[in-house]
């Protein structure tokens, strides 16, 4: 019988192609780079399965172009790249890689924070520039860790991560999130309280919510006037959450302390005038780049199209309606 046809669409690590090689016919996106659109519709046109990351738009346009196809698994647990509604209409299977990477994201959720409240890129800098002069009273005063109220927006299994990451710390931890959750709460003393509320009474707001209609630009100039100007704003999340013109309007006026930002809201593009802010340390999205979660995510995906393109269901799949008898 002839093996399923799976297209890549760009390398991932090799533990995942070895998994996937096993049981299929595999052929790997020869560029280090997202496909251009047209590329990308071609390649997977005529494949039994799609290996996809969130840099791959996976819409109607792309179900049209891959007629017959048995499933996508996206290299990522956000899948705000795919249309779920459309897929499901179709009959489609999507999945993603939830558990692997949280962890490691909500390390770099604190990485961020500790690099921006310390001011660690500012002092590598002129560390660097051979410009320091020696020990100073007033340099680089940053703003204090332990005993602050850290506020969660989005209470999940990354939200909790970076929560229960805080205990060393002796934090006050504030979430909001669509419902409460006592767990958490008896966990970690967490206080449940509104939007309005986080923002107002943080001193670190890290934001753990998926990309949705109802979270796209969740925060903007108004939310961090609400914001303490002490305060920072931690996003290893999605872009489009922050708007991110306002973020930097409100850097630059001083409305908030600073930002650590592993996501920007037209990747790979920075807003205007954010790569000036001094009190923003940006990376470019790698929060989920440890050796072990990126892997994880390679057997993740590898492991969900096997079952897709073998007829069977996805261990994560994202749209499980389609086996739901009409
Ligand atoms: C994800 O998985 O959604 C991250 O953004 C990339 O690892």
């Amino acid at each position: 019988m002839a093996k399923p046809r799976i297209y890549v669409t760009r390398k991932i690590p090799q533990v995942g192609l070895d998994i996937l090689a096993e049981k299929c016919d595999v052929e790997v996106s020869p560029h280090d780079r997202p496909l251009a659109r047209q590329e990308f519709l071609s390649a997977i046109t005529g494949r039994d399965g799609i290996l996809c990351l969130l840099t791959d738009r996976i819409d109607a346009e792309c179900f049209d172009a891959a007629s017959g196809v048995k499933g996508f698994a996206n290299y990522a647990v956000g899948y705000d790249n795919m249309d779920v509604a459309e897929a499901t209409k179709r009959g489609i299977p999507l999945s993603n890689t939830p558990d692997v990477l949280t962890e490691a994201t909500a390390d770099m959720a604190w990485a961020l924070l500790f690099a921006v409240a310390r001011r660690v890129v500012e002092s590598d800098a002129v560390m660097r520039s051979g410009q320091w002069p020696g020990w100073g009273p007033m340099q680089f005063i940053g703003g204090d860790i332990q005993g602050t109220t850290l506020g969660i927006v989005g209470a999940g299994r990354i939200g909790a991560a970076m929560a229960r990451k805080s205990t060393g710390f002796k934090m006050k931890i504030l979430y909001t999130d669509a419902q409460p959750n006592p767990a958490f709460e008896s966990e970690l003393g967490a206080e449940f309280v509104p939007f309005n509320e986080l923002v107002a009474r943080s001193d670190y707001v890290s934001i753990h919510v998926p990309l949705l209609p109802q979270t796209r630009h969740m925060f903007t100039y108004d939310t961090f006037k609400k914001m303490k100007p002490t305060a920072y704003l931690i996003n290893t999340a999605r872009g489009p959450i922050v708007a991110e013109d306002d973020l930097v309007r409100a850097l630059n006026e001083k409305l908030i302390a600073g930002a650590g930002l592993d996501v920007y809201e037209n990747e790979p593009r920075m807003a205007a005038g954010l790569a000036g802010c001094s009190n923003a340390v940006i990376s470019p999205h790698t929060a989920s780049a440890t050796v072990s979660s990126r892997n994880g995510m390679a057997v993740k995906a590898a492991t969900n199209l096997i079952a897709m393109v073998s007829g069977k269901r996805a261990p994560d799949c994202l749209n499980p309606k389609i086996y739901e008898a009409t």
